[in-house]
């Protein structure tokens, strides 16, 4: 870690202000947060700002279909957007509008900075008009028949059936998707930004390490075709700003939505006592500026905006992070599968923390597209956060809390392994920084295994009961409780609650510094759970409500869903009363140890510790879990069942597992804080 504070700006892309947010947006939101909280836990000065991205045709056509003005659209919008985000935790510093007085001011001021620079240019073309609406159509409000395959209803752009690309005047029969009406050619003067004129400027930075690997190539690509100039005016009517010296025409939206950058940061420095715009983007700044973007907008951040700044008398990024796109279940999102999740309908059923982890646990540097399945996301969350993190502490804070007065213990009785812990930091710190987030929970997953089986070893359950061993009990717990702390520093800027929880849980504040020593004679907090288990029917319920508003957009792909999900069921069995239920002893039972089993293809042996003994059991769960991802967790076993002589040796019960085999295998697991022997009714 570097001595002195860095001052960095960070910036995820403003969202349009015409719809909700939804688990795509989370990804960039999340990723960025992850981001800026490590960097704030380590004691820099990063500011996080964003903005709704609020100009435009598709918003002024949705206002005006709403029967409201676009203000008022924006406005309603704005409150959506930060209800969602302030829920999923996303800490930004300000959240502003580009439909603001500082972007107003900031883009006029570019504007005339590049044109008295000589970078704009104007032109006359023709584009189509729709005579009835009064206003020049964009390209995705054109549709007409295909010019090469003939195909009804395309795009302006581009051909669905057969992929060609055109422009819209080449469409035949091309109608209005705003009136109806039959779009006329007009001609009409535009106004170009001179992108050609930074060509060299932009070769040279695109390859200067400020773009990944994967950018500065497709970047390549781009010079090799040529720049163009690129058109930054609209006509009216426009929902969007006048250009200075230009009455009847508008920026184009995305003229001035990376302005909105600078505005959102602006309107922060206009009430803070700290920040001073002019330190974050004279040229001469020694401040860092990143932005976060989707993989689909990389264009306009690593061509346009550094030459806009650079034009303007700016400093450039230091970098553009892009990221992939979330497809859930392998495929994109889509409403008539219930996998276009807005971020509210995520929140009405499930806890954000879950998916902050998912995210963060498949997050890479890359821009590679991120998979969000939705059943690994159930599995993956209950076994790493309740069973492999939270677990730690359940398990030990009982016995402090009760028998030691809440007091951890004045010895560190494993000091190698506390080293081990606290050693990890320095590189799972460069993990976050390098945003290889998936490494850095790999890292500390592969700790907590380490903790709950060192604690499994040590069963202090069982010394608390031996003579003369309560010391070491409590010193076996308190060195657990410390591990598990640890663990929280490194997951703080993920799991904000949940490490705010644990803070008051462990009576310590946490900072990326706290892992640098234990903590002894230490008075502890009694033990609340700390986080539920996710539950698979309120991952369902959340699909089944993405469908509803839409099950009429495509029946026929909605029905073919359910009928593959009802086929699945298998009938009530026969009825039995209590007594034959009770003849059936389900006990609690820790995994203490999980081996392959030479020459049997779809055996684990399991060791589970039951309390009063230890069983050796053979499941056939080997398809669906590897050794390492079961030991230290607790399940269900059949303990009363004969035991069975196997080629392999004797299997002494059975473990309870729900689903048809495969990759499709559950084993059941305890709420955090069952033990090791009791009896399940
Ligand atoms: N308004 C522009 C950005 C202007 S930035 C000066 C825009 N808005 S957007 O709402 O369409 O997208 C906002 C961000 O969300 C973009 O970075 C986009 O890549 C990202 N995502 C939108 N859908 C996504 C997924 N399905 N997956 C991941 N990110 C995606 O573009
Ligand atoms: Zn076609």
């Amino acid at each position: 870690m570097t001595n002195s504070a860095r001052d960095i700006l960070v910036t995820s892309a403003l969202p349009y202000a015409n719809g909700s947010i939804h688990l795509g947006h989370m990804l960039e939101h999340i990723q960025t947060d992850i981001w800026v909280r490590f960097q704030k836990l380590r004691g820099h000065n990063c500011t996080l700002v964003c903005a709704d991205d609020a100009h435009g045709t598709p918003i002024m056509l949705k206002a005006q279909e709403m029967g409201i003005t676009p203000e008022q659209l924006i406005a309603d919008t704005s409150v959506e957007h930060q209800q969602d985000f302030g829920e999923f935790l996303i800490d930004f510093d300000h959240y502003h509008s580009t439909h603001s007085e500082e972007n107003k001011e900031l883009a006029s001021s570019i504007y005339i900075a590049l044109r008295d620079a000589g970078h704009i240019k104007t032109r006359t073309i023709s584009q189509l008009f729709d005579p009835e609406k009064e206003m020049f159509l964009p390209d995705r409000f054109v549709k007409g028949e295909c010019p090469k395959c003939g195909s009804a209803d395309q795009n302006g752009d581009n051909c669905d059936n057969c992929g060609a690309t055109y422009s819209p005047t080449d469409l035949k029969n091309p109608v209005s998707a705003v009136s109806g009406a039959t779009p006329e050619l007009r001609d009409s003067e535009h106004y170009f930004f001179d992108l050609p004129a930074f060509a060299d400027m932009l070769q040279t930075w695109t390859k200067s390490g400020h773009l990944q690997n994967e950018m500065a190539n497709k970047l390549a690509e781009w010079f090799e075709q040529g720049l163009q100039q690129w058109d930054i005016s609209r006509d009216a009517p426009y929902f969007g700003f006048e250009i200075p010296d230009a009455p009847g025409k508008y920026f184009y939206v995305w003229l001035d939505a990376p302005i909105g950058y600078l505005a959102s940061f602006k309107a922060l420095c206009d009430q803070s006592d700290s920040l001073n715009f002019d330190d974050y983007w004279k040229p001469s700044s020694n401040a860092e500026v990143y932005h976060f973007i989707g993989k689909d907008i990389i264009y306009f951040h690593s061509l346009f905006w550094p030459a806009m700044l650079e034009g303007a008398g700016y400093r450039k990024p230091t970098a553009v992070f892009a990221h992939g796109y979330v497809t859930v279940n392998g495929a994109k999102m889509s409403k008539s599968r219930g996998t276009f999740i807005k971020a509210r309908t995520y929140l009405e059923h499930l806890n954000p923390e879950y998916l902050r982890y998912y995210y963060a646990a498949k997050l890479s540097s890359k821009i590679d597209d991120l998979d969000l399945n939705l059943e690994d996301f159930v599995l993956r969350v209950n076994s790493d956060l309740v069973g492999k993190v939270i677990n730690i502490a359940s398990r030990c804070a009982g016995f402090v809390t009760k028998r030691f007065d809440g007091t951890l213990s004045d010895t560190v009785v494993n000091a190698e392994l506390a080293q081990e812990f606290m050693d990890a930091g320095d590189s799972i710190a460069a993990l976050y920084e390098q945003r290889e987030y998936g490494k850095a929970i790999r890292e500390i997953m592969a700790l907590a295994d380490k903790a709950n089986a060192y604690i499994a070893d040590m069963a202090p359950w069982k010394l608390i009961k031996e003579e003369g061993q309560q010391a070491l009990a409590h010193d076996v717990c308190s060195l657990g409780i410390n591990l598990f702390r640890i663990l929280i520093v490194y997951l703080k800027p993920v799991l904000p609650t949940t490490a705010a929880a644990s803070e008051q849980f462990l009576n310590d504040e946490l900072t990326w510094n706290s892992h640098k020593h234990v903590l002894t004679g230490h008075k502890i907090s009694p033990f609340k759970a700390l986080m539920q288990r996710v539950e698979t029917d309120k991952v369902a319920a959340m699909v089944e409500a993405s469908k509803e508003s839409q099950a009429a957009a495509k029946p026929t792909e909605a029905k073919a869903d359910e009928a593959a999900l009802s086929a699945e069921i298998e009938p009530i069995a026969d009825e039995i009363q209590f007594d034959d239920f009770a003849k059936v002893d389900l006990r609690v039972a820790r995994i203490v140890k999980a081996e392959e089993v030479d020459g049997a293809k779809k055996l684990l042996q399991l060791t589970l510790d039951i309390g009063s003994e230890s069983r050796q059991v053979f499941a056939g769960i080997k398809s669906a879990y590897t050794a390492e991802e079961l030991e230290g967790r607790l399940t269900v076993m059949v303990a009363n069942l004969a035991p069975r002589k196997m080629r392999f040796g004797m299997s002494e019960g059975m473990v309870c597992a729900a689903g048809p085999g495969g990759k499709d295998i559950w084993i059941l697991s305890p709420d955090s804080g069952a033990q090791p022997g009791m009896r399940i009714f």
